[in-house]
């Protein structure tokens, strides 16, 4: 969910409206916003923020505070009743909440013993509920009573809180999802993240777990749940306005695959430098030696971060030769995982805020392991809680499916292996200096990639209506395929799978007649030939084959049924430009579908509940 929030001088509703709207990543199922402009008014519709702006377009919405949330459905389903913002008893005071309260049936069987009744089935009307009971029964302030639900409350949550009763009060509080707080001229601005508040200011406050915001007659304070007063460090956060808009194209997510040859370079720059052999990440700096002698690595991510953590496994291995195991973030945490001091925990995140990863560091910390963070969003809760780690400066990715964020997270992690292998001396000093002199031509390669845009929406055409696909990759192009297939899913909602291209044929193979698309990416590289094999296993079975080829290669084209050449290069650094067209295949079947592809149904682009 996301969560905006203004008070100030400023019409509130258009501001919140529109800091809903470059939240609406965060998920869409649901809107609403809360003014105050007399009595506390609360409006909110199913679908999205346009949907809850032509709803309230005639209203008089004059208020110069106010809350508002975009919602992605955790308990109850997505309706205007289970929107937020919800209502205490009294009606008095109004609660946006991201998060999810675990104990909050519990906390709502006492209340309801009390009279309480509940508008909604969430665990936000709770919480508020919950909030005023403690103020009339305490006989405290708003700001105690908040501190004190924050003491029996458990879970994850980020909840701005207005009050009637107090036109110039906002009350903020966080433990485990983010909030940022933007500190302009007698203004405040509180949200999920940056982007609502970076077209008024760039002073912001990220709040810390635990930690309790209270604006009240132009004056912030901020204290922690002990009720001791904090000096919060403001930063001025360097994001640009362009950089979260569209800029021309149809599409966040194809502006973002195009401009992937720059956020490659961005990650590369000042890190990389193959003329004299300089190759270094500043904030693994003090950690390179120690990674060198690891006995093991645990890579912990979500998503398409999980797919980036499966290519590591392969470079790190090759390169470097230590032991790495890829796991769900969300898996591991409940497995009592072996972990010993001394272990090394690779965790990647593009948002730096999914839940399950969060939780899976904490574990992993609490049984001595080093935490290294991959992350893009600067500031997030992963980087935070982490003991080091690289940014991969992707810039804000806005379409749900994530498409620079990995290219972004397999460079970092390339340079960290390179890295550690050049320190281990298990790397030869030839194909180090190779190695760094092809991972500067990569943004050029992908431009290359980008060029054929126009055959590949061909290809996109042909297969719009197929109702399954299968992605198959050997080696480091199996990742690849799994990433492929996610892509498709995601936003298409066509059936994929992604398989390693051997595994095939124990399964998969079934599926397979004149219906089935089958993708390949068959490279040149060191599975070439038994590729070439699958693909003749898959004619034989008159599947259709969209193969992604090496240039120049005679022989797939004349097996496959449609060929898209990327350039040559170094064997492992193939999945970086081998995704690209795999990333523009889904887009344009997506779009030919009708699909809302910087949104899909049900999805969310930063989870933060487990
Ligand atoms: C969500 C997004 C995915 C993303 C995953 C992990 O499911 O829809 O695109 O890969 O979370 O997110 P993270 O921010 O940790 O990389």
């Amino acid at each position: 969910c996301g969560i905006v929030a203004y008070v100030g001088h400023r019409e509130a509703a258009p501001l919140i409206l529109k800091g809903l709207k470059r939240l609406e990543y965060r998920g869409y199922d649901s809107a609403g916003i809360a003014l105050l402009n007399g009595a506390l008014n609360v409006y909110k519709k199913k679908g999205k923020v346009k949907d809850l702006e032509e709803t309230i377009a005639h209203e008089t919405l004059q208020s110069t505070i106010g809350i508002g949330h975009t919602r992605w459905a955790t308990h109850g389903e997505p309706n205007d009743r289970n929107a937020h913002p919800h209502y205490s008893a009294s009606k008095n005071l109004a609660i946006i909440h991201n998060g999810i309260i675990e104990n909050y049936s519990s906390i709502k069987k006492n209340l309801m013993k009390k009279g309480h009744e509940f508008h909604s089935d969430t665990d936000s009307e709770v919480f508020v509920h919950f909030v005023e009971d403690i103020q009339i029964n305490a006989g405290c302030t708003l700001e105690e009573a908040v501190r004190l639900a924050m003491k029996e409350v458990v879970g994850a949550y980020a909840i701005v809180v207005m009050d009637a009763t107090n036109p110039t009060q906002l009350i903020a509080a966080r433990k485990g999802s983010p909030l940022v707080i933007g500190v302009g001229e007698g203004e405040f601005f509180f949200a999920s993240d940056a982007t609502p508040i970076i077209e008024y200011t760039h002073e912001m406050i990220y709040l810390n777990d635990y930690e309790i915001a209270v604006v009240r007659d132009g004056e912030l304070t901020v204290k922690n749940i002990d009720n001791a007063l904090q000096s919060p460090y403001i930063q001025t956060v360097e994001l640009e306005l362009e950089a979260i808009e569209k800029g021309g194209y149809e599409h966040f997510m194809l502006k973002e695959i195009f401009e992937q040859p720059r956020s490659v370079a961005d990650c590369l720059r000042g890190r990389v430098n193959a003329d004299n052999g300089h190759l270094v990440l500043g904030g693994l700096r003090e950690y390179t030696d120690k990674l060198a002698k690891a006995k093991r690595i645990v890579i912990v991510a979500c998503g398409t971060s999980w797919h980036a953590g499966l290519v590591a496994e392969y470079l790190f291995e090759e390169l470097a030769r230590i032991n790495v195991e890829v796991e769900y973030a969300s898996e591991f945490r409940y497995r009592n995982p072996i972990i010993k001091e001394g272990d090394f925990v690779i965790a990647i995140s593009q948002s730096g805020e999914t839940a399950d990863t969060l939780a899976a560091i904490e574990l992993a910390k609490s049984k001595g392991a080093t935490i290294i963070g991959v992350c893009n969003v600067v500031g997030s809760s992963i980087p935070r809680a982490t003991h080091a780690g690289a940014y991969t400066h992707a810039g804000p990715e806005i379409g749900v499916a994530s498409t620079k964020a990995f290219t972004a997270q397999v460079i970092v992690l390339t340079q960290m292996a390179i890295a550690i292998a050049r320190k281990k001396g298990s790397l030869h000093e030839d194909t180090f200096r190779r190695l760094l002199f092809e991972l500067e031509r990569i943004p050029q390669k992908i431009e290359t990639v980008l060029q054929s845009d126009g055959k590949i929406k061909e290809i996109a055409e042909k297969f719009k209506d197929a109702r399954n696909f299968i992605y198959l990759g050997r080696g480091y192009n199996f990742p690849v395929a799994l990433e492929g297939a996610l892509k498709l899913k995601e936003i298409s909602y066509i059936h994929a799978e992604g398989y390693p291209a051997a595994e095939m044929k124990h399964g998969p193979i079934a599926l397979i007649d004149a219906e089935m698309p089958v993708v390949f990416i068959a490279t040149k590289d060191s599975s070439y030939d038994k590729v070439v094999s699958n693909i003749q296993e898959v004619k034989a079975r008159k599947g259709q084959v969209i193969a992604i080829v090496t240039e120049g290669d005679k022989l797939i084209p004349t097996m496959a049924d449609y060929v898209v050449e990327i350039p040559a290069m170094h064997e492992a650094l193939i999945p970086l430009v081998s995704v690209i067209p795999l990333q523009l295949l889904s887009y344009h079947i997506a779009v030919m579908r009708g699909c809302n592809v910087d949104q899909p149904r049900n999805l969310a682009k930063s989870v933060t509940v487990e």
